[in-house]
């Protein structure tokens, strides 16, 4: 059943741990539940609350959620704000634009310890100084398509690393195969 208690981080464990707690608990929540909507909201749940346990810079992460492929037809495709943690933010991004139209349109992760430095960002919240973006991916070949975005932001700079990447493409691998896109 689902309890509350998924989002409880005990302090003091170290990043690799807090994330293998997310995908465990996230892998459990999932069991028997395909919306994506449900799935991604608590997923951004569980991410926020595990920040929130590690030391600095990950407790300075101030925006952690999903952005989803928008099923309005545009001339470029873009994304669409989905479940999130944090502030109010933009409604809608064309791919290409910002970090997290980098990562849709080029189907890789975008890891940015200077967001200022990253041409084209988009300021959504002038408090974010770095900022990962993981793609989440259906289909093989030709047949790829980004289907949503996992976007988290740190209000400090060099806020994630190689282990935020690891971690958050398995999240990425587990949502691409646990929800009905
Ligand atoms: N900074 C992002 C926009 C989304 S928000 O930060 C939530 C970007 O440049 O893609």
């Amino acid at each position: 059943m689902v309890h509350a208690d998924a989002s409880n981080f005990a302090q003091g464990v170290t990043k690799e741990e807090a994330y293998e707690q997310v995908l465990l608990q996230a892998e459990g929540l999932f069991d028997g539940q395909r919306n994506w909507v449900c799935n991604l909201a608590n997923t951004a749940s569980l991410l926020w609350h595990a920040y929130k346990s590690l030391p600095s810079p990950s407790s300075q992460v101030n925006w952690a959620g999903f952005y989803t492929l928008d099923p309005q037809k545009t001339a470029k495709p873009q994304l669409i704000l989905g479940p999130f943690q944090g502030k109010v933010a933009c409604q809608t991004i064309a791919f290409g634009r910002g970090v997290c139209g980098a990562a849709a349109s080029t189907q890789t992760t975008q890891l940015v310890p200077d967001v200022e430095k990253f041409p084209g960002h988009i300021a959504c919240d002038g408090d974010s100084k770095s900022e990962i973006v993981v793609p989440i991916i259906v289909g093989e070949g030709d047949a790829r398509k980004v289907v949503a975005i996992i976007d988290i932001d740190c209000a400090d700079l060099n806020g994630f690393d190689e282990v935020d990447k690891k971690y958050l493409e398995q999240l990425s691998d587990l949502l691409t195969r646990s929800c009905d896109w």
